[in-house]
């Protein structure tokens, strides 16, 4: 039996978010250069966003360019840019076509007028479409994503919308890029690095983590399926002990 076929489709996680890594030294170990890892990269998304859509995953979050990135070689960045502008050129057709709706989750002024120009178009082309929600994070880390809720609490507080003693989890929720989704269960990291990198570090408070040797270019769906195998191992406890679990179905949001 094929990992696919082993994996409970009434366990599926509602919402993974992945950690794409691993494109450069992928392309070092072929003799070839980083940008090359890149565009292989780009072929694991196709495959993975077509995976999730397939299995009815909801919610695909994917780590393709955080804040930090903007410090590589200006090459690379640009490099990443490009690729970034034609692949969604080349895909937003048949992500309308798939029933994937697309959205963007990052500091999305401070990316190049080209690439915010394109990714509007392909949000809006898919605005309708109600599959897989596929979120890429670009310009995006987690503590910008914090500071930039808290300015607009602070701004709310002033002007008397927003009573602080009122604020909790669900208010502080509204006001991050995320507000629309709910918080991942599954988060994937690939390439061997055990580490959250700025990447949702609210929203991933009770997700499970796992990690993978396997490059990035070279994650396609049955690695997809072999981290979901994993995950429906798991005992989600939310805090909880292993008994209270057992007698109450655990929560998958
Ligand atoms: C990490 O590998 C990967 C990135 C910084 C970029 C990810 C981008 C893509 C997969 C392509 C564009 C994506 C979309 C959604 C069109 P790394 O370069 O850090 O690898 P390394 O750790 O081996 O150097």
């Amino acid at each position: 039996m094929d990992a696919l076929q082993s994996v409970d489709r009434t366990k599926l996680p509602q919402h993974i978010a992945i950690i794409m890594d691993g494109n450069g030294r992928w392309a070092k170990e072929r003799g070839e250069d980083r940008v090359y890892g890149h565009h292989e990269g780009v072929v694991s998304v196709r495959e993975i966003v077509n995976g999730c859509a397939e299995l009815g995953i909801s919610y695909l979050t994917l780590y393709a360019f955080s804040t930090e990135n903007w410090n590589r070689p200006k090459e690379e960045v640009n490099a990443l840019m490009e690729l970034l502008v034609n692949t969604i050129r080349k895909e937003a057709e048949e992500l309308k076509k798939n029933n994937v709706r697309m959205h963007v989750i990052g500091d999305f002024c401070s990316l190049p007028e080209i690439c915010q120009k394109e990714l509007n178009e392909a949000i809006d082309m898919t605005a309708a479409n109600t599959g897989l929600n596929l979120i890429l994070a670009l310009s995006y880390s987690s503590r910008w994503e914090m500071i930039d809720a808290a300015k607009k609490m602070a701004a709310d507080a002033v002007s008397g919308k927003l009573k602080p003693e009122e604020i909790n989890d669900t208010i502080f929720h509204k006001y991050l890029n995320t507000a629309a989704f709910p918080d991942p269960e599954l988060m994937i990291r690939t390439s061997g690095e055990y580490r959250i990198s700025n990447f949702l570090l609210y929203q991933l408070a009770y997700a499970e983590l796992y990690f993978t040797d396997v490059h990035w270019p070279d994650f396609r769906k049955p690695q997809l399926y072999e981290a979901l195998l994993n995950y429906q191992q798991r005992e989600r406890r939310f805090g909880k002990t292993s008994e209270q679990i057992q007698t109450n179905t655990p929560q998958h949001a």
